[in-house]
């Protein structure tokens, strides 16, 4: 059978895959997410409590270790996430920094991680999860701190440590157009004539068995209307555990559906599902009672979703 990286390549679509580092010691886990997938995301380690947990104390080995892997595997990598409120250190959340003090903090955090991976990450989500569900600005140190303008100022700071990176806002249950997908849009519009640096849009697609949105693909245009790139940065699609046999067959129709949609929009450059295989996934922690939501089950083998997937790259 064709690897789904072999296929996406044939669409020029980046296939992509979160990557815990330390799981890459488990031989299945760590040989699925080299042959099957062309990117790579890290799952926590490139996160801001995960390289920065003391202010000026970097810690790369997690980070490094994917970023090695992807270019012995010859993968892209989508770096995941410079700007966000969680799993952000209490030194910054609670740092009772001033404007131009976080300003600082935030500089020193985005040009070193940037900076440090130059030429090797390609892809950065900037600023993630910057929305409420109603399309308002989420409550933040860095909103609080600098308004709105933190997110441009995010951006100007990675394109400088990384002129040739492409930069992303990335978040989750914006997938279809509601009111939240209207504040991105409305964001990105803003942006762009601004002349800032943004060149695309991350949809995480955290999404439930039968719940794709129908509007799905038609957001995924506007957005590539502006002539903004459209990542599915995080697919995952849950459902109650035990899963039947119906509900994994209308979760292969649910990836299909995300798959088609991405591949008619010309500007969709990439789907990246959250996880290699189920017992890893962080649905059953968060959500107790749900999960089998990735392609690969709790034995490492391909699911109907996986097939789907396949099918829906040309692979028959
Ligand atoms: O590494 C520690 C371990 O030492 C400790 O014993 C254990 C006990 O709880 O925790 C481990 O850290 C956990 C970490 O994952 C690594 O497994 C954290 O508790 C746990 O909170 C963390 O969860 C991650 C979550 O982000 C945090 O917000 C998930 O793995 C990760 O899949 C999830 O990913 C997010 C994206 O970044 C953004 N979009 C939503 C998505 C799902 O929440």
């Amino acid at each position: 059978e064709t690897p789904l990286r072999d296929l996406a390549d044939r669409h020029g679509l980046r296939m992509g895959v979160a990557v815990s580092s330390h799981l890459l010691d488990n031989a299945r886990y760590a040989d699925i997410a080299a042959t099957q997938y062309n990117s790579v995301t890290h799952e926590n380690s490139l996160k801001w409590e995960s390289v920065q947990p003391q202010r000026g104390q970097f810690n790369w080995s997690g980070a490094d270790r994917l970023v090695d892997f992807a270019q012995a595997n010859g993968q892209d990598v989508y770096g995941h996430t410079l700007v966000w409120h969680s799993q952000l250190p209490s030194w910054v959340s609670n740092g009772g920094f001033s404007g131009p003090e976080l300003e600082q903090v935030m500089e020193e955090h985005i040009s070193t991680t940037v900076g440090r991976y130059r030429g090797d990450i390609d892809y950065w989500d900037v600023v993630n999860e910057a929305f409420n569900e109603d399309g308002s600005f989420r409550d933040s140190v860095f909103h609080r701190t600098l308004g709105e303008g933190y997110i441009a100022t995010a951006l100007e700071m990675a394109h400088e440590a990384d002129p040739n990176a492409r930069l992303f806002i990335n978040d989750y249950n914006v997938e279809g157009i509601n009111a939240k997908s209207d504040g991105l849009y409305r964001l990105a519009s803003s942006l762009l004539a601004q002349g800032v640096p943004l060149h695309g849009v991350g949809l995480q697609s955290h999404l439930i068995v039968g719940q794709v949105p129908s509007s799905m693909q038609a957001n995924i245009q506007r957005f590539a209307d502006l002539g903004l790139e459209v990542v599915i940065t995080e697919v995952d699609i849950r459902t109650s555990t035990p899963a039947s046999q119906q509900a994994l067959q209308q979760q292969a129709n649910d990836y299909r559906t995300v798959f088609e949609a991405c591949l008619a929009v010309d500007g969709c450059g990439g789907v990246t599902v959250w996880g290699v295989a189920d017992p890893h996934s962080w649905i059953p922690d968060t959500f107790p009672g749900q999960g089998a939501a990735l392609p690969y089950d709790d034995n490492y083998q391909p699911k109907p979703a996986y097939w789907a997937m396949h099918e829906a790259l040309g692979g028959g």
